[in-house]
């Protein structure tokens, strides 16, 4: 029996200036994905979901589950054959808005990969962590799934160049900051999420947003943490999803007061939000105190999380 076990970071999508085509990877939150590989069963030729923490909302069925899908349609697509023992460990909350699924997903495909004489490259990985992603979300949104699988800032670009389909575009991550995240204690999954949003932008909108995504790229080349600060607004989903998320505008007006901080946004489409702000020791537990107290104040649960950007993406830390 062969055993690897991946590590897969939990991730920030959207970022208030690229819905669906900007994500990054944080440091430190993730999910422990174990494969083992059983060669010798012959004429059995499955996948056991072995462990998922005592996750109630995660699916125990192989043809549900992100992570077993994932690894099915690798296994099949390689023709590989024998017993495979899947578990689950997550350290990312579910339906919260930080690529729980996707992280799921790449770090099955991540840990067989590493069991195999010839191991793919992580672009070769994509179209599984996909298959596995599309199954619970609904669609093959690679904005969670490319960051956590490669590390880093990334930004998807959907098929605008000859002969190519989407393809990926590694940004600089910010120097300096860090990502404080607030995980309120409601559930928003993301199908439900994206069927709400309404597909007329008034042009007005489109140009306003169009500028402040232009600005932030600038802001990221140049590490310029004002263009940053400036550039870091959300004219089309803030409004629609920012009311489904507790305190969300609340806590927005406290932390774009404060020195230091960079930018707040819904992390992916929330439940999480996610606050840039200087990597400095005091200032962040000031913040992270105060936005705490108002949580309690209004007798809701939360849960918080300090990461740095990421840029390693899904590893293998395990093998035997
Ligand atoms: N971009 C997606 C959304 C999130 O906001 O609906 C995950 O891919």
């Amino acid at each position: 029996m062969k055993k690897a076990t991946a590590w897969a970071p939990a991730t920030t999508a959207n970022v208030n200036v690229g819905f669906d085509i900007l994500g990054y990877s944080l440091a430190s939150v993730g999910d422990l994905i174990t494969v083992e590989w059983d060669e010798n069963t012959s004429g059995r030729d499955e996948i056991i979901l072995k462990t998922l923490n005592n996750h109630t909302s995660i699916s125990d069925q192989v043809l549900k589950n992100t992570a077993s899908v994932s690894l099915l349609s690798m296994k099949n697509d390689l023709k590989l054959s024998g017993t495979f023992y899947l578990s689950i460990e997550k350290g990312i909350p579910v339906s919260a808005g930080l690529g729980g699924s996707a992280a799921s997903a790449v770090g099955s495909v991540v840990a067989l990969n590493a069991l195999l004489e010839q191991p793919l490259t992580k672009t070769q990985l994509l179209k599984y962590a996909l298959d596995g992603e599309q199954a619970v979300s609904g669609g093959r949104h690679k904005d969670n799934v490319v960051p956590c699988l490669m590390g880093g800032f990334n930004l998807v670009v959907p098929g605008v160049q000859p002969n190519q389909e989407d393809s990926i575009h590694p940004l600089p991550t910010p120097e300096g900051l860090a990502s404080l995240l607030f995980t309120p204690d409601v559930a928003i999954k993301t199908s439900e999420s994206r069927d709400q949003l309404n597909d007329n932008l008034p042009l007005k909108d489109h140009t306003k947003q169009l500028a402040c995504s232009m600005l932030f790229m600038a802001g990221l080349y140049e590490n310029n943490h004002e263009k940053l600060r400036n550039s870091l607004q959300d004219i089309i989903i803030e409004p629609q999803r920012g009311p489904t998320i507790p305190l969300y505008f609340e806590i927005k007006d406290y932390c774009l007061n404060q020195n230091g901080v960079v930018g707040f946004g819904i992390s992916g489409s929330g439940s999480s939000v996610f606050i840039w702000l200087k990597n400095e020791k005091q200032l962040i537990s000031r913040i992270s105190e105060e936005i705490l107290t108002m949580f309690e104040q209004n007798k809701i649960k939360t849960q918080h999380r300090l990461c740095e950007f990421d840029n390693e993406g899904a590893k293998i830390i395990g093998m035997s």
